[in-house]
C-alpha cells in the first residue's frame, strides 16, 4: 500500500527570554500530518511499514499502556482500513486508560503482556510464535524504530530553519529511531539525542537504526536528570509556561522534558558554539489525557497544557 508521505511543517522560535544570554536560536519544527491522530515522529516512523505492508495484512506492535507510538498505529489502521494489534506492557488492561480507549476506539485489538514476558519481545524465539500466531500481520517493533522507521525520518527538513540553517539538529530520544533518521539524513551537521529515559544500550540502540556500512560520527546523547516518566515540578512548570505565556504546547514525558535538557545545557555553557538550533516537536500530546488519568497532572496544569492544541 502507497500512502502519501508529504506533511506540512510548522516552525516557531522559542523567545529569547526563555534561555540565558547569549545563547543560540532555537527553532521548534512540528509536523502537521495528513492524519492528524498520527503526530510527529509516528507519521514518520510509520512509514515504511505502511509502504511494506501487504492488501489484506494488518499490522501489529508494541507499547506501554499509554504508548504514543500504539495510539498513532491504531489510528493508522482506522485511516487506511486494516486490522491492527497492540501488545501492551500491563498486567491487565484497564478500560479505563484514555490511550488504551482511544487505541480500541480506532479498532485496535489489544493483547497485555506482563512485564517480564514483555522483555523477551525483542528476541526471535518470541517473534517467531507470534509470526506463527498472527501469520496476517506485519510486525514493528517497539516505537517503530527499527532501520524501516528511521528510514521514513529522512523526509524531516529539520536542517532548513526559516532564519537559516540549523548546526545543531535535536529532538527527543527513547528507542532511538527518530535521532537515527535525523543523523542519517544529515551526516555533516552535529546531532543531539536528547534522552528522556535512563537507558545505557541507547547509543547502541540508535547505531541499529543506521546503516552498519556506514560511520556516523556527528551525533551524541544528553542524557536528562530524571528517568523515564519521572515529572518534577520544575519541569511541568516549565511545560505551563511555555503554553501559557507562548502558546507553545508540549507534554512533560518526550517534548517539554527534552526541551527542558536543551536549555538546561545552553545555560551550563555546553553548547557555547551553536548559532542556530533546530528542535524536532516529535508530538506526543495525547499522552497528556494519561497524565491527567494517572493524576501525575493537576486538573487546571491538564486544562492549560490540552488547550487549543489539536490533540496530536
Ligand atoms: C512524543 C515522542 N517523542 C519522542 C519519542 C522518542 O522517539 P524515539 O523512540 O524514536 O527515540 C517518542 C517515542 O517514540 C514519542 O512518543
Amino acid at each position: 500500500m502507497t500512502t502519501q508521505l508529504s506533511a506540512e511543517y510548522h516552525w516557531q522560535l522559542l523567545p529569547a527570554s526563555m534561555v540565558s544570554n547569549p545563547a543560540p536560536e532555537i527553532w521548534i519544527c512540528s509536523l502537521k500530518a495528513p492524519v492528524a491522530e498520527i503526530a510527529g515522529n509516528k507519521w514518520l516512523k510509520l512509514q515504511s511499514a505502511l509502504q511494506q505492508r501487504q492488501p489484506g495484512q494488518g499490522i501489529l506492535s508494541f507499547g506501554g499502556a499509554f504508548s504514543n507510538h500504539l495510539a498513532a498505529l491504531a489510528a493508522a489502521g482506522h485511516h487506511y482500513n486494516f486490522p491492527t494489534i497492540g501488545i501492551v506492557r500491563t498486567d491487565h488492561l484497564d478500560q479505563q486508560n484514555p490511550t488504551l480507549k482511544r487505541c480500541q476506539a480506532f479498532g485496535m485489538q489489544l493483547k497485555a503482556l506482563n512485564r517480564d514476558s514483555y522483555r523477551q519481545h525483542q528476541q526471535t524465539e518470541f517473534l517467531n510464535s507470534l509470526k506463527i500466531s498472527y501469520p496476517h500481520y506485519l510486525i514493528v517493533p517497539e516505537g517503530g524504530s527499527d532501520q524501516a522507521g528511521a528510514w521514513g525520518v529522512r523526509t524531516l527538513p529539520l536542517q532548513q530553519t526559516p532564519a537559516g540553517a540549523a548546526d545543531l539538529l535535536c529532538c527527543a530520544t527513547a528507542s532511538g529511531g527518530t535521532l537515527a533518521g535525523i543523523i542519517h539524513q544529515h551526516p555533516t551537521i552535529r546531532c543531539l539525542g536528547l534522552a528522556v529515559v535512563k537507558d545505557s544500550s541507547l547509543p547502541q540502540r540508535v547505531n541499529a537504526c543506521l546503516p552498519s556500512d556506514e560511520i556516523f560520527n556527528n551525533w551524541s546523547i544528553a542524557q536528562a536528570r530524571s528517568g523515564y516518566g519521572k515529572l518534577s515540578a520544575d519541569l511541568i512548570a516549565f511545560c505551563c509556561q511555555l503554553k501559557r505565556e507562548y502558546n507553545i504546547s508540549t507534554e512533560p514525558v518526550y517534548t517539554g522534558k527534552a526541551l527542558h535538557l536543551l536549555i538546561e545545557l545552553i545555560t551550563k555553557g555546553a553548547l557555547a558554539n551553536v548559532k542556530r538550533v533546530a528542535f524536532f516537536h516529535t508530538g506526543g500530546l495525547q499522552g497528556l489525557h494519561g497524565l491527567h488519568y494517572r493524576q501525575q497532572l493537576t486538573a487546571e496544569q491538564y486544562q492549560l497544557l490540552a488547550a487549543e492544541s489539536a490533540m496530536i
